[in-house]
């Protein structure tokens, strides 16, 4: 595993979400067999460039980010990572997965990529990864406020599927429940292709 990645992690989920107390223990994370986390980095930069407000010029012309797993297990992408430590990440998303269900934890990005498909690009890599898992389902849990990603999960044919009234304690702000059954079926999978190509079509980023 690569410690390095965990601080750029816990910053940028304490950037997506300030009014939590404290973001997750990504350290905990790494021990759990049962967790699976990737990030997108940003292939021009490093961190050790000094920070910016805005994204450079450079960093916007085509896309900038490839995935990789944060931790050490089940290595699925890029298989020619170059060796981590000094890569800029840009976003993360990490699930669970017990059971043939897949459940979803996170997925962010920083403030200053947003609206350039890397959320996209997250989301489509761990539901191929839930796929390679064999996950039958997936299902997670959304701020009914935040309409950003519920508009990505329904992209991917996620369904509300219930309310859970106060679970965000921050604000006491219900969650909606959304999941994706049958992830395995024709149906799903050609949904998945089409869009995954009208992704790469738009940003012009190839996963594989
Ligand atoms: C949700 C989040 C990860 C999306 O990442 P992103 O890189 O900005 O998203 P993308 O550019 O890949 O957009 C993909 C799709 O998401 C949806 N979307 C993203 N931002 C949106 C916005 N501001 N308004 C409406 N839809 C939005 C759209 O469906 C979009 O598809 P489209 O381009 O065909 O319209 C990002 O907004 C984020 O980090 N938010 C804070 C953390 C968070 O709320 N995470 C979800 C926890 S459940």
């Amino acid at each position: 595993m690569c410690k390095e990645d965990i601080a750029q992690v816990t910053e940028i989920d304490r950037e997506a979400f300030p009014t939590l107390w404290a973001p997750a223990n990504y350290q905990h994370e790494l021990q759990n067999r049962l967790a699976h986390y990737i990030v997108a980095y940003n292939e021009e930069k490093t961190v050790d460039e000094p920070n910016t407000e805005a994204v450079p010029e450079k960093h916007r012309s085509g896309l900038l980010s490839k995935v990789r797993q944060l931790f050490n297990h089940n290595r699925f992408f890029a298989p020619e990572v170059p060796p981590s430590g000094k890569q800029y990440i840009i976003g993360f998303a990490g699930f669970w997965i017990m059971a043939g269900e897949a459940h979803i934890i996170n997925i962010a990005v920083r403030e200053v990529y947003r609206l350039q498909g890397v959320g996209e690009l997250l989301f489509i890599s761990i539901i191929d990864m839930a796929t390679e898992l064999h996950a039958q389902l997936m299902t997670l849990e959304v701020r009914a406020s935040n309409t950003a990603a519920q508009s990505l999960y329904y992209k991917y044919g996620f369904a509300r599927v219930g309310l859970r009234r106060g679970y965000y304690s921050d604000v006491k702000e219900d969650a909606t429940l959304m999941s994706a059954e049958n992830i395995t079926s024709a149906s799903f999978q050609a949904r998945l292709q089409q869009l995954k190509q009208a992704h790469s079509r738009k940003w012009g980023i190839t996963l594989y």
